[in-house]
C-alpha cells in the first residue's frame, strides 16, 4: 500500500469539483450507509431532477448549499485498498484565493478541474500558478463535463494542448490529463464506457498509484527551534519539528545563526528517548555542549541553510489594502518572526500570460517578485532546497492579518560585507555630557494643525533652559534631504523612514529632537518608533480638525487641493490615520500658542 497522499482540488464555481470528489467516494464505497442514504434522500429534492447530486456530500456547510458555492477549506479523509488520502476542497472564486493558497500549502498534488465546454480559462491559469507558487510539483488536470461535448476526443486533445502550453512555464515533476464526467462517473473510478479512445488510468487509480516521493529534494536535517526547554539546571533541550532529513544520536549539528557546532546527546520523541528521528517528528534534542540557541534559531546537519537579512521572494498578495514598497510587516519563516520591509517590487506576474509587468504596488490576489529586508540576520533557505525554511508569511502589524504568503527565491548578499562597528563613546555618554535624556518628540497631524508652531515654541523653551535640541520640519526636510520624494504612499513611507533614521542619529549624538511631520499613516509612525526606540519616542498628536485647518489655510494649500491642483493632499484627497495610542494629544483650535505650548511642555516633563 502506498503512503498518504495529500491533494487539493481547484476549480471554478461550476466546474464540478465537489461532484467529482463526491462521486469518487460514492463509487469507491467509501461512505457509511447513513451518509449514502442521506445523500440519496437529499438528492431527491436537489437540482438534478432526482438523480444523485454527489456535490451534496462535499458541500457540507449550510451557506454553501444555499449559495451553491464552496467556501472555506474543507479537509476530507478517505482510504481505499491502496492508499489513504486527505483532500483539501477549496473555493475557486478569486475572492477566496487566500483559502486556496492555504489548501495548496498543505498539498503534494493538485487536481485542477477544467470545464470541457470552456477549456483553459484565466482561473485555470491562476489556480495552477498559485499551486506552483506553494510548491506543488504534481498536477492532475481533470477535464470535466466530457458528456456535454459528446465525449469528443478531438476537443479533449485541443484542451490537452492548451494545458501543455500553460505548463511550459512551471517547474513540475508529473502531470496527468484525464477526461472525466463527474456527474456521470466516466473515468472517475471506472473506465468510461463512452471514451474508448482513452486507454489510460481513471482518476482514482492514478491518485492511488502516483509517486510523489521524489518531490522531496531536501538534503540534510533541519529543525527550526520552537522552544528551549529547561526543566532543571542539568537539562537544556531544543524543541521543534524536524522539517527535513533525519537525525540520530552522535550526529554533529550546527546551530544557526550562531554557527556553533555540537553533537546530539539525546533525542526525545513522544516522551520517550529514541536513537533517531526523521522528518515530521516533533522532538526535543539535547546537545553535548552549550550553544547559543533560542526560538527562531535552526539546528542543521548535512546541509547549511542561509543566514542573512535580504532576499528575493515570490509572493501572493492577499490583503485588501495594496502593497506599497517601504511598508513594514512581520515576517514569519520557520519559527522566527521579525519586522520586515518590502524594499522594492521587481515585477508582478500577469496571471494570464505569465509575463513580468513592472508596477509600483500590488493588489489583492496578485503574484509578484519582491526584495525583502528583515531587521536582523535570520536563518532561511531557498524554497527549492527546503520547503519549511523557504516559505514565509507577511503579517500586518496593525490588523495581525496575513497579508501575503510566499517563497524565497534567493538570498541577496548586498549587506553581507557590512558589520556594525561599536564606538567607544556611547549614546548615553554623549547625552550625559549634555545633561539630558536624548529623546525624539514626534508631532503628527494635518497640514496647518499647528505642528511647526508648537515645535518651534517647544524648542525655544528647551533651548532657554540649556537643552541641546534640533528641530526637523516637514517642508524643510523636503527641501533638502528628501527633495526627491513626493506625496505618493511609497514616497511618504520613505520620507518618514529617512526622518526616523536621522532622528535616531541625532539622538545618538545626544540631542533632543523635535520632529514635525504630517506622518499620516499609523504603520509608518509605528515603524519610526521602532527605528528610534520605543523608550525614546514621544508621540504628540496635534488633533486640530480638518475643518479648522482648512479655515486657517495658512499656506493656501487647502484651497489649491480643493481645486484639484494638489493630488493626494492629506485630509482632502488622502487619508490621515488618527494615532492609536499617542503619548500626548493637543487640539490647537481652542488654545493660544502660549497655552498649547504650556500644555505640551508640562506633559513632556514626564518623559524628558
Ligand atoms: S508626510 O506626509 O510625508 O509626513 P511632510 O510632513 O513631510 O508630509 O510634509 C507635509 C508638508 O508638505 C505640508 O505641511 C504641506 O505644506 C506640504 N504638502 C505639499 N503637498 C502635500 C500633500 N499632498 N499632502 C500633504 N502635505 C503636502
Amino acid at each position: 500500500m502506498k503512503g498518504l497522499l495529500k491533494f487539493i482540488t481547484c476549480g471554478s464555481v461550476d466546474d464540478g469539483k465537489s461532484t467529482l470528489i463526491g462521486h469518487m467516494l460514492y463509487d469507491a464505497k467509501l461512505l457509511f450507509t447513513d451518509q449514502k442514504r442521506a445523500l440519496e434522500l437529499d438528492s431527491k429534492v436537489g437540482s438534478r431532477g432526482g438523480a444523485i447530486d454527489y456535490s451534496l456530500l462535499l458541500d457540507g456547510l449550510m451557506a454553501e448549499r444555499e449559495q451553491g458555492i464552496t467556501i472555506d477549506v474543507a479537509y476530507r479523509y478517505f482510504t481505499t485498498d491502496h492508499r489513504s488520502f486527505i483532500v483539501a476542497d477549496t473555493p475557486g472564486h478569486e475572492e477566496y484565493t487566500r483559502n486556496m493558497a492555504v489548501g495548496a500549502s498543505f498539498a503534494e498534488l493538485a487536481v485542477i478541474l477544467i470545464d470541457a465546454t470552456k477549456g483553459v480559462l484565466i482561473q485555470t491559469r491562476r489556480h495552477a500558478r498559485i499551486c506552483s507558487l506553494m510548491g506543488i510539483k504534481h498536477f492532475v488536470f481533470a477535464v470535466n463535463k466530457m458528456d456535454l461535448i459528446d465525449y469528443d476526443s478531438s476537443r479533449f486533445e485541443k484542451i490537452k494542448r492548451e494545458i501543455k502550453m500553460l505548463l511550459a512555464e512551471f517547474d513540475y515533476e508529473s502531470v496527468k490529463i484525464i477526461p472525466v464526467s463527474a456527474t456521470e462517473g466516466d473515468n472517475i473510478t471506472k473506465p468510461s464506457m463512452h471514451m474508448g479512445w482513452y486507454k489510460e488510468e481513471t482518476l482514482l487509480s492514478y491518485l492511488e498509484n502516483v509517486d510523489i516521493d521524489s518531490v522531496d529534494g531536501e538534503k540534510g536535517f533541519t529543525m527550526p527551534v520552537q522552544r528551549v526547554c529547561r526543566p532543571n539546571h542539568t537539562f537544556r533541550g531544543f524543541q521543534g519539528q524536524i522539517e527535513s532529513g533525519k537525525i540520530k544520536i552522535g550526529d554533529e549539528v550546527i546551530a544557526l545563526p550562531s554557527n556553533e557546532r555540537a553533537n546530539v546527546q539525546e533525542i526525545i520523541n513522544c516522551g520517550a528517548n529514541v536513537q533517531a528521528a526523521d522528518k515530521g517528528r516533533a522532538v526535543t534534542i539535547q546537545l553535548d555542549r552549550e550553544v547559543d540557541v533560542s526560538r527562531g534559531c535552526v539546528l542543521a546537519s548535512g546541509c547549511k541553510p542561509l543566514v542573512g537579512n535580504l532576499f528575493t521572494v515570490k509572493l501572493l498578495w492577499m490583503d485588501d489594502t495594496n502593497l506599497a514598497t517601504g511598508k513594514n510587516y512581520l515576517l514569519k519563516i520557520g519559527t522566527k518572526k521579525v519586522p520586515a520591509v518590502v524594499m522594492n517590487i521587481k515585477y508582478k506576474i500577469d496571471v494570464n500570460t505569465g509575463n513580468e509587468v513592472s508596477v509600483d504596488s500590488i493588489y489583492k490576489n496578485e503574484i509578484a517578485v519582491c526584495d525583502i529586508s528583515v531587521s536582523e540576520k535570520i536563518v532561511f533557505d531557498e524554497f527549492s532546497n527546503n520547503l519549511a525554511l523557504g516559505s514565509f508569511i507577511l503579517v500586518d502589524r496593525l490588523s495581525h492579518m496575513t497579508s501575503a504568503c510566499g517563497v524565497v527565491l534567493h538570498r541577496l548578499s548586498r549587506s553581507d560585507n557590512l558589520t556594525w562597528y561599536t564606538m567607544d563613546v556611547t549614546r548615553k555618554q554623549r547625552s550625559n555630557q549634555k545633561g539630558q535624556k536624548a529623546k525624539t518628540i514626534w508631532l503628527t497631524g494635518l497640514s496647518g494643525a499647528g505642528k511647526s508652531t508648537i515645535a518651534n515654541e517647544i524648542e525655544k523653551r528647551l533651548f532657554a533652559v540649556g537643552k541641546h535640541t534640533m528641530t526637523l520640519d516637514g517642508d524643510n526636510v523636503r527641501l533638502g534631504l528628501n527633495k526627491n520624494l513626493g506625496f505618493k504612499e511609497a514616497d511618504r513611507i520613505e520620507n518618514i523612514r529617512r526622518i526616523a533614521e536621522v532622528a535616531k542619529l541625532m539622538n545618538d549624538a545626544g540631542l533632543i529632537v523635535i520632529a514635525s511631520f504630517v506622518s499620516p499613516y499609523e504603520r509608518d509612525r509605528v515603524n519610526a518608533k521602532e527605528i528610534i526606540g520605543s523608550d525614546d519616542f514621544i508621540e504628540v498628536y496635534v488633533s486640530t480638525s480638518v475643518e479648522e485647518c482648512e479655515r486657517r489655510d495658512v499656506k493656501g494649500l487647502y484651497k489649491k487641493a480643493r481645486n484639484g491642483e494638489i493630488p493626494n493632499f492629506t485630509g482632502i484627497s488622502s487619508a490621515y490615520e488618527v494615532p492609536v495610542n499617542p503619548n500626548i494629544t493637543i487640539d490647537t483650535s481652542e488654545l493660544s500658542i502660549e497655552e498649547a505650548s504650556d500644555f505640551v511642555m508640562n506633559e513632556l516633563r514626564r518623559y524628558l
